[in-house]
C-alpha cells in the first residue's frame, strides 16, 4: 500500500509523497506501466518493487561518485525517500547508440553506435507528448538557465560514462536513457541534482552477448516478459537474493 501521508504529485509509474522532514519526499514505484504517451497501460506485477532497488542501486552509487542526486535512502519495497527538488521541466536523453526516436527520426539502423555521445532535450509536457526542444529555445524561455543546461550536461555525460561502464561489466549495453534534474537552494546556493529513477522504464538496455531487450520496450513492443527482464538486470547487478524480488518468488532467464 502507498504511503498514508499527504500526496503531492501522482505520476504514470509513481507517485510521491510529502516527507517525514522539510524538505524531502517519499517517491512510491507503481506497477504501472504506460507508453505511447499513456495510449498503451498495464500493469506488471512486481515492477515497481524492481524499479525502486534498481534506482536505489544506481543512485547510491552516483552519490558516493560525488554526483549530486535526490535520493536519500530506500524505505521499504516501493518507496525511497528523497530530496524535495524542484523538477526542471525537461527530458534529457543520453544516446550511445541508435534506437527508438532517434532511429526513426534519423533514418540511422536500429543498433549502430552513434560517432559519439549525444544528449537531446525534450519539454517534459505529456499534453504535448514530450516534444524535442533546441537548447535555444529551452534557454530563451528560461526552463534553464545557459549555466544549468551547462551543468546538466556535463552531469549528464559523467552519469552515462558511469552508467555505459556499470552495465559494461554485467553483459548489458546502455543504448541511451532519460533523466530529469530538479534545483535546490541550499545555504543560499542554487544547486542542481539528478532527481526521478534511472530504471528499465527509463533507459534502453540490450543484453551483450544476445542482444536481448531487458527494458521497457519489451512493454512498448508486446515482446513479453518485462518483469522477468528487469528482475534479470536486478540479479546480474547483485542486488536480489537468486530467485527472487522480495515480493514472491519467479523464475530467472537463463543467460
Ligand atoms: P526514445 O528513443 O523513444 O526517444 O527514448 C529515448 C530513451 O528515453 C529511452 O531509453 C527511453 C527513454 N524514455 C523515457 O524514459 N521516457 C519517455 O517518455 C520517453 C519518450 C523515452
Ligand atoms: N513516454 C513514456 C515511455 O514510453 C511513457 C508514456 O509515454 O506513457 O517511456
Amino acid at each position: 500500500m502507498p504511503s498514508r501521508r499527504r500526496q503531492i504529485y501522482e505520476g504514470k509509474a509513481k507517485i510521491l509523497f510529502e516527507g517525514p522532514e522539510p524538505g524531502t519526499l517519499v517517491q512510491y514505484f507503481k506497477d504501472d506501466a504506460t507508453a505511447f504517451n499513456a495510449q498503451k497501460k498495464a500493469v506488471i506485477d512486481g515492477k515497481g518493487v524492481l524499479n525502486n532497488r534498481i534506482s536505489e542501486h544506481i543512485f547510491t552509487c552516483l552519490n558516493e561518485m560525488g554526483i549530486p542526486t535526490h535520493f536519500i535512502r530506500r524505505l521499504n519495497m516501493r518507496e525511497q525517500l528523497v530530496r524535495k527538488v524542484d523538477i526542471i521541466p525537461l527530458e534529457v536523453i543520453v544516446r550511445n547508440v541508435a534506437a527508438g526516436s532517434f532511429s526513426k527520426r534519423y533514418g540511422v539502423p536500429e543498433g549502430s553506435p552513434l560517432p559519439r555521445s549525444v544528449i537531446e532535450f525534450c519539454v517534459k509536457n505529456d499534453e504535448l507528448g514530450d516534444p524535442p526542444v533546441s537548447e535555444d529555445v529551452l534557454t530563451a524561455y528560461g526552463w534553464a538557465s545557459p549555466p544549468e543546461l551547462d551543468e546538466i550536461m556535463q552531469l549528464s555525460l559523467r552519469i552515462n560514462d558511469f552508467l555505459c561502464g556499470m552495465f559494461y561489466g554485467i553483459g548489458i549495453r546502455l543504448i541511451d536513457f532519460k533523466l530529469e534534474f530538479g534545483r535546490l537552494i541550499e545555504n543560499d546556493q542554487l544547486r542542481i541534482l539528478l532527481a526521478d529513477e534511472i530504471s528499465p522504464d527509463s533507459c534502453r538496455l540490450w543484453d551483450i552477448k544476445t542482444g536481448n531487450k531487458l527494458d521497457k520496450d519489451r512493454f512498448r513492443q508486446d515482446l513479453g516478459g518485462v518483469a522477468d527482464a528487469y528482475r534479470e538486470v536486478a540479479l546480474r547487478l547483485g542486488i536480489l537474493p537468486e530467485n527472487g524480488n522480495g515480493d514472491h518468488t519467479h523464475n530467472q532467464i537463463v543467460h
